[in-house]
């Protein structure tokens, strides 16, 4: 189901846009404005209870809403989709919204917020009361419904902001410019089935081994910086120059150099299925620029897998490495593999709450063999497809 909250202040197009959204995507339309206004002309309980409310520019109580939003939602159980507008106006609302979403087994593809400033806003209200309007399109009561915007209704913002949701668009311009700006928004959300998973563990932890099969195994694409770096520094170029002294300490490379190899790599891929990342982000800055690079093609990070390895276990393969073919060059003294395991616990742990709080993330044992560890993050694979479903 394709299903969408439309957000913004009072008079910022929102009915405008709405009834070329339902057409052109065939929803559902619950506006909980337009509702209490036919359940006051008709002179309903419920109608009563809110007329006073609505007239003073207050929002009506939690209570209510859910009575007219739950009857709504399950009487269109078969649909493709619903467009809410107008609703959640609150906080509560919001999680009232999560709850009856879920018990049909769907969820909020998005919230878009039309943005438009507030001279703008009032003028365009003082405009509607001209021609017929609503009795609130008066100064005196589109004051109270800013406030009442301001203080219940942004939070509502940082909701689905966490849930990396929510969208700002420019409500300023032609209805069909603002339009086409919307749907451009959601079939960004849409084209989202793309699967980008950020690969993190300390140094040692398998990662790279993993990294290439996860990408193999699900048709992503590997995007590993440090092999990128490597590659740089083989050919000699101007990046590979700067980043060798980095490397060869056991440091991390600076962000520019990173955030370069990285934007490269996603361009050559436009059609990918989705991302491997390993190796970045190692820093929260970078988890930032990498929300950044991905939101540049409408995409996000899926899941987190985090494969966990005791240190003792994580020396001993490094160490082993170091008599191999395929060692690096901070693979070769104790030193240094402590430093990178200094570096992770400073640096790179932080990087995990950073996910948890926005993605799905999974832990995963990294000790056995290659494949066994592959079967666990294949099964986390697994789940998060299942959870992303609802
Ligand atoms: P509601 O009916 O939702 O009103 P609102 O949020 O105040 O918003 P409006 O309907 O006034 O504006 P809009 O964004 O739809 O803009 P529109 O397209 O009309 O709610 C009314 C009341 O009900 C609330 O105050 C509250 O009491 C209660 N209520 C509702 N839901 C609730 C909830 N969930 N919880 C609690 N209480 C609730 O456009 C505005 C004008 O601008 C129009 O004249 C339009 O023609 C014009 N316009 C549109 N686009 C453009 C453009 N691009 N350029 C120039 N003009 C434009
Ligand atoms: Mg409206």
């Amino acid at each position: 189901m394709l299903n969408i909250a439309l957000f913004g202040p009072p008079g910022a197009g929102k009915g405008t846009q709405s009834k070329l959204l339902i057409e052109k995507y065939n929803l559902t339309y619950i506006s909980t404005g337009d509702i209490l206004r036919e359940e006051i002309a008709n002179n309903t309980p419920l109608g009563k209870a809110a007329k006073g409310i609505i007239e003073k520019g207050g929002l009506v109580s939690d209570d209510l809403i859910v009575q007219i939003i739950e009857k709504r939602v399950t009487m269109n159980l078969n649909t493709s989709g619903i467009l809410f507008d107008g609703f959640p106006r609150t906080v509560v609302q919001a999680y009232i919204l999560e709850g009856l979403l879920s018990k049909m087994n769907t969820s909020l593809t998005c919230m878009l917020s039309l943005e438009v400033p507030q001279d703008q806003l009032v003028s365009r209200m003082l405009e509607r009361a001209k021609v017929g309007g609503r009795s609130d399109d008066n100064m005196e009561v589109i004051k109270v419904r800013m406030q009442e915007y301001e203080d219940k209704t942004k939070p509502v913002i940082d909701f689905y902001q966490e849930k990396n949701k929510y969208f700002p668009v420019n409500g300023i311009g032609t209805i069909e410019s603002i339009f086409s700006t919307l749907v451009d928004a959601i079939e960004g959300t849409m084209k989202q089935d793309f699967f980008n998973i950020v690969l993190l563990g300390k140094p040692g932890s398998g990662k790279g081994t993993q990294g290439e099969l996860l990408a193999r195994n699900n048709n992503l694409v590997y995007i590993s910086t440090g092999k990128l770096l490597r590659k740089e520094i083989a050919n000699d170029t101007e990046i590979g120059h700067i980043a060798k002294p980095y490397m060869d300490r056991g440091e991390i490379v600076p962000d520019e150099i990173a955030i370069r190899l990285i934007e490269k790599k996603i361009q050559q891929h436009p059609s990918a299925d989705g991302f491997v990342f390993k190796g970045f982000p190692r820093t929260v800055v970078q988890a930032y620029i990498l929300d950044g690079l991905l939101r540049r093609v409408n995409s996000r990070i899926t899941c987190m897998l985090n494969i966990k390895l005791p240190t003792l276990d994580s020396i001993k393969r490094l160490n082993d490495r170091s008599k191999t073919e395929r060692r690096r060059p901070y693979d070769t003294s104790t030193d240094l593999i402590l430093n990178r395991l200094d570096e992770y616990e400073k640096k790179t742990k932080p990087v995990i709450e950073y996910y948890k709080k926005q993605t799905i993330f999974f832990e995963v044992d990294g000790r056995g063999d290659e494949e066994e560890v592959n079967e666990r993050l294949e099964e986390a694979i697994v789940k998060t497809v299942q959870q992303l479903r609802g």
